[in-house]
């Protein structure tokens, strides 16, 4: 019965080619309808970046960046051939920032951070600047030409109006401070740096995803850059070039208008909120009722990092409540386990809201050994699940497995979308040439075969095929927020010295 009970469950989670096929034809009439208007499900956000770089750039940069796992401060050195140095700090942001009443206690916190960056790693520019500092009688009449540019990298939905320009849309991933929604988080950044009179200029608003795009173009001079940059993260979203002529939407900022091109954020994480064609088991929509943002960021809420652990969770707590099975309730194993009746803490986090990380989807797609021994592991460390049969534990990894499966497939209709969208497996351009994705975070990291299934579910869209999704190359990106946003802010001065 325990094995009829969970497939029952798997079977929810299937997504079928024919799913995959009528994701992407949807995604991709989306896609259409965001570059047209404002207010759609797929925002097709206009970045003000209008190229992507070549492998030349050069100078020294500083890039920080919100949004994904940790706080990131960090200066780059770009070397022109393509390589790079980089010193980087990282702190996660505490719980309590993120849902902070006011704006202004967040991007104190983060001014902080840099400060102490500086103090650490740029001592001797520190100093300089202090002094200069000291030798103009009004301070604020200073304008610092030696201050570093910073790319800032802000992973959130932000309508842009110029390269270092943007207010808050909303929030995603778990923060929540109304009062920063529609202030512009550039000048949130600087009025903060400036209290600290710190030498630093916020000279780019950079996605997490326009910086993978940017960072994995640099890294390999010679080829054509990449064609989209993808997050599989705590988030999901992607970006892509477009050609300026199918861009309707009005643009208020400045830019280059020579390349004829401009990078959209897509926001993907928002793709199809009306469920038109996304799947829908009833844990996620319980997932989604119980969440800070019902409704929005639908597709994020079946493919990304932040919710996997708890469609899992909600999925394992519907087994462990069915009467007709003694899940994780009893020993179901007919094999001699040196153990007797399985015993799970009062305190379980697989009893509470969010709490089970999805870290235990990756131990579980890839515990290969007879007993389940690693997931069992995890399941006594992390969810305080002592004991587990062997029997329960591969209830478990289906289902878990089912989960990662789906998320994986769903990743498919969008990358397919965008690769269709740009037309590049058909420019005679790239002919016999590789298509090549940039993507980063801890999903994609560290989920065993996500890229594998992402590859394989590419097969069967119409006018890929499996000839196209070999030319599709889905790379690690390095050092996306850093390297990418170091690149944006080099454009972004480039740009200042035009306009002076
Ligand atoms: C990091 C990038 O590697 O991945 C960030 O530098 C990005 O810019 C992050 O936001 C996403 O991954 P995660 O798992 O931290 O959300
Ligand atoms: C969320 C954010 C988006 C970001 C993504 C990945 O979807 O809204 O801006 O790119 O997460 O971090």
């Amino acid at each position: 019965p325990l094995v009829a009970e969970t497939e029952a469950i798997v079977k929810q989670f299937e997504y079928t080619d024919e799913d995959v096929n009528r994701g992407v034809k949807e995604f991709l009439r989306q896609m259409n309808e965001g570059l047209e208007k404002d207010g759609t499900s797929l925002a097709q956000i206009p970045t003000y970046v209008t190229g992507v770089p070549n492998g030349t750039e050069k100078g020294l940069y500083m890039a920080v960046d919100l949004g994904g796992t940790n706080f990131r401060v960090c200066s780059v050195k770009l070397n022109g051939d393509g390589t790079f140095n980089i010193t980087s700090a990282k702190v996660a942001v505490p719980k309590h920032l993120m849902v902070a009443k006011t704006a202004q206690e967040l991007f104190a916190f983060l001014a902080l951070q840099i400060k102490k960056f500086l103090e650490k790693h740029h001592g001797d520019h520190f100093e300089a600047h202090i002094r200069r500092r000291m030798t103009v009688s009004s301070p604020d009449g200073y304008k610092d030409e030696h201050a570093f540019r910073m790319g800032f990298t802000f992973s959130f939905p932000v309508q842009q109006m110029g390269i270092n320009k943007g207010t808050l849309i909303r929030w995603t991933k778990g923060f929540d401070i109304p009062d920063a929604v529609g202030k512009d988080v550039c000048a949130l950044l600087q009025d903060e740096i400036d209290r600290l009179q710190l030498p630093v200029k916020v000279a780019a608003l950079v996605n997490d995803t326009v910086g993978t795009l940017m960072a994995h173009s640099y890294g390999a001079p010679g080829t054509h850059g990449a064609v989209l940059g993808a997050i599989f993260g705590t988030g999901t979203n992607g970006a892509y070039l477009e050609k300026l002529s199918n861009l309707k939407k009005p643009l208020v900022g400045d830019y280059d208008k020579s390349t004829g091109d401009m990078v959209i954020n897509i926001e993907w994480g928002s793709f199809d909120n009306q469920l038109n064609v996304l799947p829908q088991t009833p844990w996620d929509t319980a997932l989604n009722q119980q969440s800070v943002n019902p409704g929005f960021q639908m597709y994020e809420k079946l493919v990304s990092g932040m919710f996997l652990g708890e469609i899992l969770r909600l999925a394992i707590n519907d087994l462990m409540k069915n009467p007709r099975i003694s899940f994780f309730r009893d020993d179901n194993s007919s094999t001699n386990d040196l153990r007797s009746t399985t015993d799970i803490a009062e305190t379980s986090p697989i009893y509470k809201q969010w709490a089970v990380d999805s870290t235990i989807l990756s131990v579980a797609a890839g515990d290969h050994t007879p007993e389940l021994s690693l997931l069992r592991k995890e399941l006594d460390d992390s969810l305080q699940i002592h004991a587990a049969a062997r029997e329960d534990a591969q209830a478990f990894q289906a289902i878990a497995a089912a989960i990662g499966t789906r998320a994986a497939r769903l990743s498919a209709v969008a990358i397919a979308a965008v690769v269709l969208k740009t037309g590049k497996l058909t420019d005679p351009a790239y002919e016999g040439q590789p298509i090549d994705i940039g993507v980063d975070g801890s999903l994609v990291e560290h989920y065993p075969y996500f890229r594998g299934t992402i590859q394989k579910a590419l097969e069967c869209v119409e006018g890929i095929g499996k000839e196209g999704a070999d030319r599709i190359r889905i790379g690690l990106a390095e050092d996306g927020s850093g390297v990418g946003a170091a690149l944006i802010a080099l454009v972004a001065a480039g740009m200042e010295k035009h306009s002076t």
